[in-house]
C-alpha cells in the first residue's frame, strides 16, 4: 500500500534533481488577519486537501493564487512561504490577482463559462470575450510565476491542476521547452455536442496539447476529450494508445482517478473519545435507538443536486410513514463562490426546500432535515460519518466526488450505506455503493428505503469492499500512477508511421526532455 514515505522515495528515484512544481488556482493555506493577529487556515475544496498530503510527502513548490488578506505579510520577496505552517515541508508561491482579474478570470470565465459547460448545465453558460481575454492573461501570470522558479533548472516536472489553468501549458511550452508538463482535469469532460458550444475551443485544445500528459478521472472523460481533439483539430487520434501528436508533440491522455488519504481518515475516525461524540450526535437529533441518520456533505453548488435529494427524501417519507420521527438527514453545505448571485440564489432555494419539507413532517421535536450551511472541519465530519447509517452523494455531474470516498474511509464500524449518483466519477470505482439516478426521484426514494432495510451483513460486506479498495487506491498511489509517464525512462507512445499529424512543426518541443 502506498504511503507518504513511498511517494517520497518514488519522487526521488523517478525525478532525481528535477524540480517539481504543482500549479493550482486555490492555495492550500490561507493567511488572514483579524484584530492585528495573523492566522492560517486550509484552503477550501477537496483538491487542495488531497494535494497537500501528496506535496507534504514529495516536497517541491506549489504555485497558487494568494487569496488571503494577510497572504503577502508572510511571504518572502519571491512571494514564497514554507508550508504546512505548523510543519513546513514544501514551498507555497503565491500569485497576486487584482479584484478585476478575480472577477473575470475566476468568477467569469472559470465559474460562469467552464464550470456550467463542462457539467452540462448549458442554460447557465455565459461566454464573454472580456472574461476569456482576462483568463488567458491570468493564466500567463501563473505561467510566469512557474517560469521564475524553473528558469535556470533543467527538465522541471510541472503539474497543473484543473480547468482554471487550461492555457498555462502553452505559455510554459513556449518558454521552457525542456519541461515535462502534466495537467489533471478534475471535472468532467463533456461529450463533443456540449464542448463544441465553446467559442474558444480550438485555443483550449491547442494549449492542452502542449502537455506531455493529460490526466482524467474516468474513461468517458478521456474519450470525450480525444473525440473533441479529433473533430476540432482534425488530427489523427490514437484511441488504442490514447495519444495525440499535434505540431510534432505527443500528448498522452491517461485515466487516473483522484483519491484521498484513506489512512488519515481512518485515523481521524478512530480518535480517542469519538464514540461518545457519535452517541451524542444521535441523541441530539431526537432519534430513537432504532432510528436512522443520513448525511450529505457538499459545497453549496447547483451541480450537487441538493434540492432533488430533499425531494427524494420527501417522497420516501410520504411513501413510508413508518420512518417519520425515525429518520433524520443532516445536510452540510459549505458556502462556495458566495460573491456570485446565482450561488446566493441557489443557497436560498436549498434552504427554502428544507423548510418546506420540515414544515410538512415536523413532530414532537423531530424534523426530517437538519440543514447546516457552514463549512465543517474534518474532525467533526468524521464524527458525523461514523454516526451515519447512510450517506447520500447525488450530483448531476461530478468529476470524482471525494466525499463519497471520505465517508467510506471513515466507516470504522462498516455499518453505513453509500448512496451514490451514477453520474459521479466515484461511481466507476466504488464497489458496494448503491447507485442512484438523481433525476429519477421516485426510484431514488426507493433506494433510500432499500438502503435502510439492508441486512447488516450486506452493509458490512459492501463497506468492506469499498474500504479495501480505498486502502490501496489512495492519494499517494494516484499521484505515483499519474506522474510515472513523466519519468525519463518512461516512454509516452509515439505516433505510428503513416499517421503523422497534419500540422508538423520542425521546431516543436521534444516529447520528453
Ligand atoms: O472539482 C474540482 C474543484 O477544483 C474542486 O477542488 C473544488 O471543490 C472546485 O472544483 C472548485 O471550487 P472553488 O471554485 O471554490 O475553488
Amino acid at each position: 500500500m502506498w504511503d507518504g514515505k513511498q511517494l517520497n522515495q518514488f519522487t526521488k528515484e523517478t525525478f532525481g534533481d528535477r524540480p517539481l512544481i504543482v500549479v493550482s488556482n486555490r492555495e492550500p493555506y490561507i493567511h488572514s488577519k483579524s484584530d492585528g493577529i495573523i492566522n492560517w487556515s486550509r484552503g477550501g475544496g477537496g483538491l487542495t486537501a488531497v494535494l497537500d498530503s501528496a506535496m507534504a510527502a514529495m516536497g517541491g513548490t506549489w504555485v497558487a493564487w494568494g487569496s488571503g488578506n494577510a497572504d503577502w505579510e508572510v511571504t518572502d520577496k519571491s512571494s514564497t512561504v514554507a508550508v504546512p505552517p505548523n510543519n513546513p515541508s514544501y514551498l507555497l508561491k503565491r500569485v497576486s490577482l487584482t479584484p478585476e482579474e478575480v472577477e473575470h478570470y475566476y468568477y467569469g470565465f472559470s465559474n460562469r463559462f467552464f464550470w456550467p459547460l463542462f457539467h452540462q448545465f448549458t442554460e447557465r453558460v455565459l461566454f464573454l470575450e472580456k472574461d476569456w481575454l482576462c483568463y488567458k492573461n491570468v493564466n500567463s501570470h501563473f505561467a510566469n510565476a512557474v517560469l521564475a522558479e524553473v528558469k535556470d533548472k533543467e527538465s522541471p516536472v510541472i503539474w497543473i491542476q484543473d480547468y482554471h489553468l487550461a492555457c498555462v501549458p502553452l505559455n510554459l511550452r513556449k518558454h521552457k521547452p525542456d519541461a515535462s508538463i502534466a495537467l489533471f482535469w478534475h471535472i468532467p469532460w463533456p461529450p463533443y455536442d456540449f464542448f463544441k458550444i465553446a467559442p474558444c475551443r480550438q485555443e483550449l485544445l491547442e494549449s492542452l496539447l502542449c502537455c506531455d500528459l493529460l490526466g482524467f478521472q474516468t474513461d468517458l472523460d478521456r474519450d470525450n476529450f480525444l473525440e473533441a481533439v479529433e473533430k476540432e483539430l482534425m488530427v489523427p487520434v490514437h484511441f488504442s494508445s490514447h495519444t495525440v501528436t499535434y505540431h510534432g508533440h505527443t500528448t498522452l491522455a491517461k485515466v487516473c482517478a483522484a483519491s484521498i488519504d484513506a489512512s488519515a481518515w481512518m485515523k481521524i475516525a478512530s480518535a480517542p473519545g469519538i464514540e461518545e461524540k457519535v452517541l451524542k450526535v444521535r441523541q441530539n437529533l431526537h432519534l430513537p435507538s432504532s432510528g436512522f441518520f443520513g448525511i450529505g456533505v457538499d459545497r453549496l453548488e447547483y451541480t450537487k443536486g441538493i434540492i432533488e435529494r430533499f425531494s427524494a427524501i420527501d417522497i420516501f417519507l410520504t411513501r413510508y410513514p413508518q420512518f417519520r420521527e425515525k429518520f433524520t438527514f443532516l445536510q452540510i453545505a459549505s458556502p462556495s463562490r458566495t460573491a456570485m448571485l446565482e450561488y446566493q440564489e441557489y443557497g436560498r432555494k436549498v434552504e427554502h426546500a428544507a423548510d418546506l419539507i420540515n414544515a410538512k413532517y415536523r413532530a414532537n421535536g423531530w424534523k426530517p432535515i437538519e440543514y447546516c450551511p457552514f463549512h465543517v472541519e474534518s474532525e467533526t465530519l468524521a464524527v458525523y460519518y461514523r454516526a451515519a447509517d447512510l450517506a447520500i452523494v447525488s450530483p448531476f455531474a461530478d468529476g470524482m466526488n471525494l466525499v463519497a470516498k471520505e465517508f467510506a474511509a471513515a466507516q470504522i464500524d462498516e455499518i453505513g450505506v453509500l448512496l451514490l449518483s451514477k453520474f459521479a466519477g466515484a461511481a466507476h470505482e466504488m464497489p458496494g455503493a448503491v447507485l442512484v439516478d438523481p433525476c429519477d426521484l421516485e426510484e431514488f426514494a426507493e433506494e433510500i428505503k432499500r438502503a435502510l432495510d439492508m441486512a447488516p451483513s450486506a452493509k458490512k460486506a459492501a463497506m468492506q469492499n469499498m474500504r479495501a479498495y480505498l486502502a490501496i487506491n489512495n492519494v499517494y498511489k494516484w499521484v505515483k500512477d499519474l506522474l510515472l509517464p513523466l519519468s525519463h525512462q518512461s516512454q509516452i507512445p509515439q505516433c505510428q508511421q503513416g499517421s503523422a499529424p497534419l500540422l508538423q512543426s520542425p521546431s516543436g518541443p521534444p516529447l520528453l526532455p
